[in-house]
């Protein structure tokens, strides 16, 4: 099947799936600062979607915006369950809403949703993992999972071995176990052995690495080495909101600022159209407002405020 994955450059980038960040404001910001080659949603659960309330409490969620900095790159629904007729509603929805794929979070490792035998507990159940692909396959929408090398210990040949039997669009590798949490550095090496692994069982299928990865230059280096075809960036966007730039430029303290004012403005756009809490809004300020003088006090500044005219009053002054 053609899809938007066949037509990616080589040594493509992802911003990663993250739970309360990636939502549409966030990424018509990332677009609007240097835009990655693919999005993907924060992940969203199926049994709430397919739930009789499901389609209000997610739909914050999967909004996606009209902004043309964010349309113009591919968005990838991110979901999680373990009930494959969910998966099976869920994708037709999600194809009819105008996503342009589906990945499935086979890695998140939190207790309280593995205790629910999700996400990187689907490590240790893959007959149920490859149904759920199955079912999500039924939307007509490219199917791609995001993964860990293993659940207590890596688990590659075994583990990422069934993923690539799935025929999947692509694979998402983050380099720690479940056990790992992210509480040590990302086994890069298994990289290789990942690649090795999907030229001889599926060699369609795209790898794309992840964990640490904070910018082009490291991730070229990454792909270049372990013969990746994308790597994912997260945690790197919060130290560098430029961080996919192809050229890397030098952004001062009033790009930034107005970076963050372009914020405030698509958040005001966003919550005209569905009512959105100021509050979590706060957690984006550090990336702006960050390492120039008078940093720190403009920033705690900007935390006592309760609506964006208020904020924009204070970035004023
Ligand atoms: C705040 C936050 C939320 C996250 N939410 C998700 C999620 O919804 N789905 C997912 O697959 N991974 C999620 N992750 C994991 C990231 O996608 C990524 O795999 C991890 O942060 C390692 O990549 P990095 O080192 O580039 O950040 C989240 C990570 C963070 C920091």
């Amino acid at each position: 099947m053609q899809t938007f994955w066949n037509q990616l450059p080589p040594a493509f980038y992802v911003l990663a799936p993250m739970e309360g960040v990636t939502d549409n404001v966030f990424r018509s910001v990332v677009s609007r600062a240097a835009a990655p080659d693919v999005y993907f949603t924060e992940f969203v659960n199926a049994a709430s979607f397919c739930s009789p309330k499901g389609i209000h409490s997610t739909r914050g969620r999967l909004a996606l915006s009209d902004t043309k900095d964010e349309r113009t790159t591919p968005v990838v629904a991110q979901i999680w369950g373990t009930k494959p007729e969910q998966f099976a509603q869920m994708g037709k929805a999600l194809a009819e809403m105008g996503y342009d794929g589906i990945d499935i979070n086979m890695g998140c490792p939190v207790k309280d949703v593995i205790k629910t035998g999700a996400c990187s507990a689907l490590i240790n159940t893959p007959d149920l993992a490859g149904e759920l692909i199955a079912a999500a396959k039924e939307s007509g929408l490219p199917v791609s999972v995001k993964t860990r090398i293993g659940f207590k210990e890596p688990a590659i040949e075994q583990w990422i071995g069934f993923l690539l039997q799935q025929d999947l669009a692509a694979l998402t590798v983050h380099a720690r176990t479940q056990r790992e949490m992210s509480k040590v550095p990302a086994h890069y090496e298994a990289f290789s052995v990942v690649t090795e692994l999907r030229d001889h069982l599926a060699p369609t299928t795209l790898i794309i690495g992840n964990g640490d990865i904070l910018d082009r230059t490291q991730g070229d280096a990454l792909m270049r080495e372990h013969n990746l075809d994308g790597a994912m960036i997260g945690r790197g966007v919060f130290s560098d909101p430029y961080c996919f730039e192809k050229l890397p430029q030098p952004h001062d303290r009033s790009a930034l600022i107005e970076l963050l004012r372009y914020h405030l403005d698509v958040f005001d756009l966003a919550a005209s159209e569905m009512p959105r809490k100021f509050d979590p809004l706060k957690r984006f300020f550090k990336i702006y407002i960050r390492e120039f003088d008078g940093a720190s006090e403009l920033r705690d500044k900007l935390m006592h405020t309760r609506t964006t005219a208020e904020a924009r009053a204070i970035l004023t002054e």
